[in-house]
């Protein structure tokens, strides 16, 4: 298994407001920093289920306590399996990754909102996305510009690889239509 601890005192949680408010799931948010990362911990779990139930190419969500997400574990005798980042690139990972993107969207109803290539894993069986404490809700007032950015980025690291790809903006188009 993987944990991830949100902590208190690591994290300026304040900064993270744009991603909880707007959101449906969120409305009713209590003040305190130590309720907050225990949000944002729920907040990944949530969005890790949704998309894991969608049969998205995620990790594993398994439970959340208090402020500690436990997730499967993606690599092997304790090394985690490289990021996108990490690894060489070609046109089939970026496609998977747009696919990823247009799946969370389209099927999970959610904005992964800090989709980059350290937040994928690449396997023998495919990328794997990760980190969605930051996802909203499709129904999020910035959700649309969130997948922009998201597109935006990702788009920059493959083009930074060398690779002739879409203009992210035509991608947009497609995936919200
Ligand atoms: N389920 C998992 N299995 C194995 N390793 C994992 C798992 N989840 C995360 N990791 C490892 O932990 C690192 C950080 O995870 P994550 O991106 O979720 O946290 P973070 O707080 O956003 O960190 P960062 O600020 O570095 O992005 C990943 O790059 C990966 O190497
Ligand atoms: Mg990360």
């Amino acid at each position: 298994m993987a944990l991830k601890i949100y902590l208190v005192t690591t994290s300026n949680f304040k900064k993270r407001h744009p991603y909880l408010l707007g959101d449906p799931r969120f409305t009713k948010i209590r003040k305190g920093t130590r309720r907050l990362v225990e949000l944002w911990a729920q907040k990944e779990f949530g969005n890790l289920n949704r998309c894991f139930k969608m049969g998205l190419p995620c990790v594993k969500p398994i439970t959340v306590i208090k402020n500690v997400l436990v997730m499967e574990f993606v690599g092997k005798n304790g090394v985690p399996e490289p990021t996108l980042v990490e690894t060489e690139v070609d046109y089939n990972d970026y496609e998977s990754a747009i696919s990823i993107i247009d799946d969370l969207y389209n099927k999970a109803k959610i904005v992964h909102a800090d989709f980059s290539e350290y937040n994928i894993f690449k396997t023998e069986k495919g990328l794997l996305v990760f980190d969605l404490g930051s996802a909203v809700d499709a129904k999020h007032l910035n959700a649309i510009k969130f997948l922009e950015r998201d597109i935006k980025n990702i788009t920059k690291f493959f083009v930074k690889r060398g690779l002739t790809v879409a203009n992210p903006s035509d991608i947009v188009k497609r995936i919200v239509e």
